[in-house]
């Protein structure tokens, strides 16, 4: 299992952040702090340990600035069950009344598959050589019925000496990939016939609840011979061995527990489920919204396909860029669910030049990456990244500050050219100046008009 993000101390998670996200120190430490904590709970005693609820917190911050990449970067990181979800989508048409209990049902599910995939890891070994022989004894059943031979041991040593031989020999046929393809046949099941598809009437599924899966078993399972490769047929087996060896039981108590005490629910674009009512149009109302969110924010049970799931100890943080509304704008009891409120800074022009050289994924390096593919060695002087960078700020300020967007457009504009002219033009090195950028960009971000389709 690879380290949960939870044993993690603070500081090495901003030093994981601090990999993809430049500035946002105040950001990146609140969500650290709140997300030790959680262990820290875990650490302490139980009846206290009930009473110490999660640190919500909602990051406040124009836009693309870095508040989305925050939370999906600590979802890489977090071996905890994580879900980000849209607020605003529970306001929208077509969403009417879809209950936002779906939220832990989702992040329930993602937990056992999490969970399931950790065992699955766990018993590959075991699953993998389970496999191998049963695809030998299907290659080279065992030999006909020993009674027959019951009353002659020599025989039957005699047989079953040459039949594990033979077995032995295929095994490292096997393992050489010499009987690749090869191929055999295998029972697998099939899943249930349309026929037999029940339309489930609205809102049971909403429950949680599968009526195929309820019913299931009272049909019994149908199986179909299939014809398979022998590497198609070792995978299908691994995967039913190792479905044998693993107690979903189990699985569905651990996914249960890791969401109570460790689940992690990012509601993005909180801003906009705060304030007024449109007043017109079909949406739901905001206010309605919020208040639907409140029990699961303030800790209730849901009722999932897997169980009950209580909610008061699942950790979440909020964020939107509140330009219209304030988060003073959310309901009283919503305010007061999230206790933590940490502002994000507007980007600068140093923060561009950090941004587009120094995370794991910079935009630079994945040029610079995809264009090596088609032998181009593509450089950029210091120059012309401050010249980007500058742009960049420059057409924010005039046009609609779109933070660190902004530098998709202009880098996507920057190096058209030369995306389209490779490798048809053999292009072995692009050395990009502080000129070439002015010139090809100048044009573009000074005609206002023309910034604001193309940049
Ligand atoms: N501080 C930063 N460091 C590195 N990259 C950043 C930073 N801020 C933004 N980016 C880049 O800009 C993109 C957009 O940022 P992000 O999705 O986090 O915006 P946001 O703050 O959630 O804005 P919105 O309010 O519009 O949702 C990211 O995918 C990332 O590539
Ligand atoms: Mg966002």
């Amino acid at each position: 299992m690879k380290t949960g993000i939870e044993e993690l101390t603070p500081k090495q998670i901003v030093a994981e952040l601090d990999k993809y996200i430049i500035g946002q120190d105040k950001a990146k430490k609140s969500v650290a702090i709140a997300l030790r904590n959680r262990w820290r709970r875990q650490q302490v005693e139980d009846e206290l340990r009930e009473e110490i609820l999660p640190n919500n917190i909602i990051l406040i911050g124009p836009t693309g600035v870095g508040k989305t990449e925050i939370a999906r970067r600590l979802a890489r990181l977090a071996s905890a069950p994580f879900i980000k979800v849209e607020a605003s989508k529970f306001t929208e048409v077509g969403y009417v009344g879809r209950d936002v209990e779906s939220i832990i049902r989702d992040i329930v599910d993602l937990a056992v598959n999490m969970v399931r995939a950790e065992k699955e890891e766990a018993v590959e070994e075991k699953a993998d050589e389970m496999a191998e022989e049963r695809l030998l004894d299907i290659l080279l059943p065992p030999p006909p019925d020993f009674n027959e031979m019951a009353n002659d041991f020599d025989k039957q040593d005699e047989t079953f000496a040459k039949w594990k031989r033979t077995r032995e020999k295929l095994r490292e046929q096997l393992h050489l990939g010499k009987l690749d393809e090869r191929k055999v046949e295998l029972e697998v099941p099939v899943s249930s016939s349309p026929m037999m598809q029940i339309i489930s009437p609205m809102g049971i599924e909403e429950m949680g609840m599968n009526l195929q899966d309820m019913l299931g078993p009272m049909f019994p399972k149908k199986t179909k011979k299939r014809k398979m490769t022998i590497p198609e047929a070792h995978q299908f087996l691994v995967q039913e061995e190792s479905q044998k060896l693993i107690d979903m039981e189990e699985v569905v108590r651990e996914a249960i527990n890791r969401v109570e005490n460790a689940g992690i629910v990012f509601l993005d674009e909180i801003d906009k489920i705060a304030g007024e009512d449109s007043g017109h149009g079909p949406d739901v109302s905001r206010e309605g919204v919020q208040r639907d969110l409140l029990p699961i924010v303030e800790g209730s049970s849901v009722v999932t396909k897997y169980g009950m799931v209580k909610t008061d100890h699942v950790l979440f943080i909020a964020s939107g860029a509140f330009h219209v509304s304030k988060p003073s704008d959310l309901i009283p009891e919503m305010q007061g669910r999230f206790p933590i409120r940490v502002e994000l800074d507007s980007l600068t022009t140093e923060d561009f030049i950090r941004i587009l050289t120094e995370p794991e994924n910079a935009l630079i390096k994945q040029y610079t990456a995809l264009l090596a593919t088609e032998g181009v060695k593509l450089e950029f002087t210091k120059g012309a990244i401050r010249e980007i960078a500058k742009l960049a700020s420059e057409v924010n300020d005039r046009a609609e500050n779109i933070g660190a967007r902004r530098l998709h457009t202009i880098l996507t504009t920057l190096l058209e050219g030369l995306l389209f002219e490779v490798p048809d033009t053999i292009v072995e090195h692009a050395k990009i100046s502080d000129k070439d950028v002015r010139e090809t960009l100048r044009d573009i971000v000074e005609d206002e008009d023309l910034s604001r389709y193309i940049l």
